[in-house]
């Protein structure tokens, strides 16, 4: 039998957990609808992704990024977003939720550590560092095998809409690709 003072304290931490679990959850579903991608130059950087269902409202990212170029200081990352009510073209309109141009060196110490590593770091041989990126990013073939995200680093709401978002990394060559998500509010 358990001593009468644990049940209390046991008692305790399970509310603790059941309270984490409502708050401080994403509110929110989303349905990746197409990705697209694009390279200037394929000798230097060719990139292929997909996305594919895995079950009943689980999408999973594939991608295949055969590196063959040496980021260096003139290399920007730049990514802009945009939003559709209706999902037609002509209606997305930016939105603020960009990664404003910066050298890549400076996207790797922020975005890249806080919202790519936690999502895609466990499902593919992205770089993985602790405290800060050093240079260079070496050239490889990064393949992203079947990633669903887990919304680490996203915010617990976000309006109802399509969204699509340009990834861009800038010089020597120009590449990135285009995702249009659709988000719905989840039913509770
Ligand atoms: C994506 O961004 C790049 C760099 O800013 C730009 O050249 C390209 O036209 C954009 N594509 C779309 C479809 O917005």
């Amino acid at each position: 039998m358990l001593p009468r003072l644990l049940l209390p304290i046991i008692g305790g931490v399970l509310i603790l957990l059941i309270v984490d679990q409502c708050y401080g959850k994403r509110k929110w579903d989303y349905e990746p609808l197409s990705i697209e991608t694009y390279s200037t130059d394929e000798s230097m950087l060719k990139i292929a992704a997909k996305v594919e269902r895995v079950g009943r409202g689980a999408y999973a990212i594939s991608a295949n990024i055969e590196f063959k170029y040496t980021p260096d200081d003139n290399t920007m990352v730049e990514a802009m977003a945009y939003r559709s009510t209706s999902g037609d073209e002509n209606d997305y309109k930016i939105i603020p939720l960009t990664i404003p141009k910066q050298p890549y060196v400076q996207f790797m110490n922020n975005h890249y550590k806080d919202v790519v590593l936690p999502n895609l770091g466990g499902c593919s041989n992205l770089v993985k560092f602790d405290d800060k990126f050093e240079p260079p990013w070496p050239q490889d073939t990064y393949v992203l095998d079947k990633c669903v995200a887990n919304s680490d680093g996203f915010p617990d709401m976000v309006p109802e809409g399509y969204y699509k978002v340009n990834f861009t990394i800038m010089n020597p060559v120009d590449w990135g690709f285009i995702l249009i998500v659709k988000i719905t509010t989840k039913l509770v």
